[in-house]
């Protein structure tokens, strides 16, 4: 193998750029030939590949989003489109190939993988929706992204008696709103993996400010059935019975925006690493994790149809803490 191709796919996560980096700096060091494909599977699918030197991965590790850009490709979900990606990569001669992406991007390594291909993948993703990888590359920066915003939010909350619906990303992962509802010190969280009527939540609040709380913040996943939007419908409709003041802060596309956080830089430098010494090697079909504080490598084929269960435990440990 004499050619390793990078790409970057779904949604950007911090510290897909450090992951870049190390890959291409470790190829370099190995006497490969380094690419970067633009803009994800689109870009394969179109043989948009850019040469990669360890100058052109230069003053990006503390970079967010991706140097390569990404993009959600429909047409790499269809048959014509994955055969031209690989007829791409064997006209470029490109012998082995680096995804740096989330549960979706990885579907679309194996299936590159399934073809023939030489595949690696990296576990990169806010959500931390990925079987394979204890935290995914990105999570812990958004994490640290919402509970800035949280502590803002409490402040103000705070000083007008007020509820707080906070709702953060994840897809149909709880895993952010329930580590930002932790290490926030929320009265409530709303996850999808354990759903709940919002009268529960209002009676959660109610119990908070009867407590003698003078305030109160709600996390809500995006993803659970309701969301910020459907929470706050029902409380504006109960508003004289429930008895309390709401506002709404949707984090959004800011949670994806940050600087790579030090346990990001230096989990994607591990990883970018280790998927182009795994090629290298002829080890590919693999996802590149950080399983246990060790780099893991698991079967595509297995992780991609996996679900990744939240921490039972922590949700039973919210609840006592949000007393
Ligand atoms: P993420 O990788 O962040 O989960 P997406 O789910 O949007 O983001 O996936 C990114 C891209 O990966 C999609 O736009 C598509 O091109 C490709 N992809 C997703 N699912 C599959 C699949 N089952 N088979 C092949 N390619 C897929
Ligand atoms: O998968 C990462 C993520 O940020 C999710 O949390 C969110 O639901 C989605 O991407 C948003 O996608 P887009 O940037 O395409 O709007």
């Amino acid at each position: 193998m004499k050619r390793i191709a990078v790409l970057t796919s779904g949604g950007d996560a911090p510290g897909m750029n450090a992951a870049i980096r190390a890959a291409v700096r470790t190829g370099v060091s190995l006497g490969l030939e380094m690419l970067g494909v633009r803009h994800g599977y689109t870009g394969l699918i179109a043989g948009d590949f850019v040469p990669l030197g360890p100058r052109e991965v230069g003053g990006i590790i503390e970079r967010g989003g991706t140097m390569l850009g990404s993009s959600r490709c429909p047409a790499f979900l269809t048959e014509e489109g994955q055969v031209a990606a690989v007829r791409q990569l064997s006209r470029g001669d490109v012998g082995g190939l680096v995804v740096i992406g989330g549960n979706g991007s990885q579907s679309g390594a194996h299936a590159l993988s399934q073809r023939g291909v030489c595949v690696t993948g990296v576990a990169s993703t806010i959500d931390n929706d990925l079987v394979g990888s204890d935290v995914t590359l990105g999570a812990t920066t958004a994490l640290d992204i919402a509970l800035e915003a949280i502590d803002r939010l409490r402040v103000t909350a705070s000083a007008h008696g007020r509820v707080f619906l906070v709702e953060v990303m994840g897809r149909r992962c709880g895993y952010l709103a329930l580590m930002a509802g932790i290490a926030g010190g929320a009265e409530a969280i709303v996850i999808p993996e354990a759903e709940q009527s919002p009268e529960a939540v209002a009676m959660a609040i109610r119990e908070a400010y009867r407590r003698g709380k003078s305030h109160a913040i709600v996390i809500v996943a995006e993803g659970a059935r309701h969301d910020a939007d459907a929470l706050s419908y029902y409380f504006t409709q109960h508003a004289e019975r429930l008895g309390f003041e709401l506002r709404v802060t949707k984090l959004g596309h800011v949670q994806r925006g940050g600087a790579p956080c030090a346990f990001d830089r230096l989990s994607a430098t591990l990883l970018g690493a280790a998927a182009v010494e795994h090629l290298n090697a002829d080890r590919h079909g693999v996802l590149l994790g950080i399983t246990g504080g060790r780099v893991t490598a698991s079967a595509l084929a297995d992780v991609i149809h996996a679900v990744k269960p939240l921490d039972a435990h922590l949700m039973e440990l919210a609840q006592v803490l949000s007393r």
